[in-house]
Order: C-alpha cells, then sequence, then structure tokens
C-alpha cells in the first residue's frame, strides 16, 4: 500500500498531492480486474454525457426520452454495494431495476468474489440486452440472471431468500416492492433503496418508502448520504 494512503500528507512531502481519500479508495485499480473498470468507465462516460443532456431538457422532454438514459447509482453506491456484498458474503442478490447494467456491473463482481448470483429484473428488452453485452465484456456474464417483465410478476414468481436487494425501479414502486420482497428476506438480508435524497422530484416517494421499512418488523434502517441518497436496510 502506497504510504500516502496511510498518511495523506507523506505524498505532499514528496512534491504530489495524494487525492482525496474517497477518489482514492473508488479508483485504486488493483482492487477490481481491468475488463470491468474499462466497462464502469465507459458507462460513466455515457453518463456524464447524457446528465449534460439531461440539464438541457424541459421536464417534458426529460420524462419522454427517460428509458434513453442509464439513471445508474453512481460509483459511490456501485462500491457501497461491492462492498456489502462481499462483507456480508451475500450470494443470492436481487436487483429491481437493472436499467443498462451499470449497477448490476458492481453487484455481479461482488457475486463473482463472494460465490454468488445476482437475478437482476427489468421491463425493457433493449436496455437488458446493452447490460447484457456489458456484463460479458467485464466477464461476469456468469454471475447474472436477467428477468424481463414488470419486476412485480416477476418478484411473485421467484422464491428467494435473498441475502442483498437493490430497489432502483421506478420510484411510486418502491413500497409495493418492498411488500413482494420483505416476506422473501433471509435473515439479516440488507436492502438497498437509491434516490431516497435526488432527484427532487422523487422524494415523496423516498419518504413513503423509508416510513414503510422502518414500520416493518425486524427492519433496522438508516439514510446514507451517498450517491442520490440511500437507504439501508437490515432484516433482523
Ligand atoms: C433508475 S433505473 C435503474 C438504474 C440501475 N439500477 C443502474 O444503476 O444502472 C430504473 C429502471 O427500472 C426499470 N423499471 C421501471 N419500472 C419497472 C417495473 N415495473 N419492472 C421492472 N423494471 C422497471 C426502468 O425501465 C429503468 O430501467
Amino acid at each position: 500500500m502506497p504510504d500516502q494512503m496511510l498518511d495523506p500528507a507523506a505524498g505532499a512531502a514528496r512534491g504530489h498531492e495524494p487525492p482525496p481519500w474517497q477518489e482514492y479508495f473508488m479508483n485504486d485499480p488493483t482492487s477490481l480486474d481491468k475488463a470491468m473498470w474499462g466497462v464502469l468507465d465507459d458507462y460513466e462516460a455515457r453518463a456524464q454525457r447524457e446528465e449534460a443532456l439531461w440539464d438541457t431538457l424541459s421536464n417534458e422532454a426529460a420524462a419522454a426520452r427517460r428509458d434513453e438514459m442509464l439513471l445508474p447509482v453512481g460509483r459511490a453506491t456501485g462500491t457501497v454495494l461491492n462492498l456489502l456484498v462481499k462483507a456480508g458474503e451475500a450470494r443470492r442478490i436481487l436487483e429491481v431495476g437493472s436499467s443498462y447494467g451499470y449497477s448490476t456491473t458492481w453487484l455481479a463482481e461482488g457475486a463473482r468474489a463472494v460465490g454468488g448470483k445476482v437475478t437482476s429484473l427489468e421491463l425493457a428488452v433493449a436496455k437488458t440486452e446493452y447490460a447484457r453485452t456489458q456484463l460479458a465484456r467485464a466477464g461476469l456474464a456468469d454471475y447474472v440472471e436477467f428477468v424481463i417483465g414488470d419486476a412485480r410478476a416477476s418478484l411473485k414468481a421467484l422464491a428467494g431468500p435473498f441475502d442483498l436487494v437493490l430497489i432502483d425501479l421506478w420510484k411510486d414502486l418502491y413500497v409495493p416492492v418492498f411488500e413482494l420482497l420483505y416476506p422473501k428476506l433471509a435473515a439479516g438480508a440488507i436492502v438497498v433503496a437509491d434516490n431516497m435524497l435526488q432527484p427532487e422530484s422523487a422524494r415523496v416517494h423516498a419518504q413513503a418508502y423509508r416510513e414503510r421499512v422502518r414500520a416493518a418488523p425486524d427492519m433496522t434502517s438508516v439514510l446514507l448520504s451517498i450517491g442520490n441518497g440511500i437507504e439501508v436496510s437490515r432484516y433482523r
């Protein structure tokens, strides 16, 4: 480990500024393999372009073009998901809302590390096809099973139990989706819900979700200001 990781001042003393802590750890190229970083870099470059475009669109235009966009959880939340899978050795992983596969990639890398598998639910066929291609590029295709269709129907058909769940579909569906997956949580399961703080337009649904999850028996829950804001909840 470079000494400035232990003491950021040490790097500066030798004439080069250490990067901020958060950036340093999330960009450590030795912790995840090259193929995955290449895929993540491509996703993130696309996300940046889309964000710039999004800022120029009216609310109506943005809503109409929503399915063109990745709408990813972002690197910080992706990293947290990856760490949670590994720390908890979560093998039965459920993702609700794969989109084009950004968060799926982080989860799948964790699944590979612990001998697990991701089941990822998505409505849009074209997004799933893109995700499959990227997962294959990252060498992670064997660790993900995509289920295409309305997540509510898919969830009814899935037996569970799940050790780790990411909820990241359209925000009005968080509560109904939670109702369906709650009985299928393994003891010690972690549920992460994205978009608790951003975008502002999702706040009402985010609040409803947080109230629901906190009222559920045996759930311990906390809001973390990471990425778009995540609610992290543990069952039992
Ligand atoms: C915010 S995006 C997910 C982003 C993804 N988790 C990531 O970080 O890359 C939400 C996704 O949920 C999907 N979705 C919305 N409603 C759905 C439903 N009823 N069933 C399955 N997927 C749904 C949308 O098509 C969209 O791709």
